[in-house]
């Protein structure tokens, strides 16, 4: 009976023990997980949407085989200087919902068409634009 009664002791104690190593698992993996895949999701949408057809990301390995719009390589260091109140996040998501807003200079003779992104679509693809590229140190 003793013998039965630790025993129980002892399992429960282990039981405790791995639901503690889960909790820390799921702790130490939740912050960069959900960034990874919505990041994965903006590269996949930039091929699927065709805007691979015209751009090139060259430092995050995507070359356009027809590039006729600017090298989308390192927007995040422009992208919050192109217009005046619009932070990075917010320039990049205008430049897909209204591409004339704002026209990058020397490049006047293509327009960038209006595709169809949802809400959620357009948030993957600046994630994924705005990132800085692999190996990065900033
Ligand atoms: C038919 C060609 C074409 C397609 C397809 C296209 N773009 Fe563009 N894009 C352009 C051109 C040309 C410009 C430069 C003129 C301008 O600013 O509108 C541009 C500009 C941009 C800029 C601003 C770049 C900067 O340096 O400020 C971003 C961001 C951008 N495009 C993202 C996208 C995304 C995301 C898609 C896909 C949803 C896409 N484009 C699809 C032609 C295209």
């Amino acid at each position: 009976m003793t013998y039965t009664f630790g025993s129980l002791v002892l399992s429960g104690a282990a039981a405790v023990g791995l639901t503690i190593a889960t909790l820390v698992a799921l702790r130490n993996t939740a912050p960069t997980a959900p960034g990874a895949a919505v990041h994965e999701q903006g590269r996949t949408l930039f091929q699927q949407k065709g805007c691979i057809g015209c751009h090139s990301v060259t430092d995050k390995g995507l070359v356009s085989r027809t590039p006729m719009a600017p090298d989308l390589s390192a927007l995040g260091q422009r992208a919050a200087a192109r217009r005046p109140g619009l932070a990075a996040d917010a320039y990049v998501k205008e430049s897909v919902r209204q591409p004339q807003a704002y026209i990058v200079p020397g490049f006047t003779e293509i327009e960038m068409p209006t595709l169809p992104v949802s809400d959620a679509e357009v948030e993957a693809i600046a994630a994924f634009l705005l990132a800085p590229p692999p190996g990065a140190t900033r």
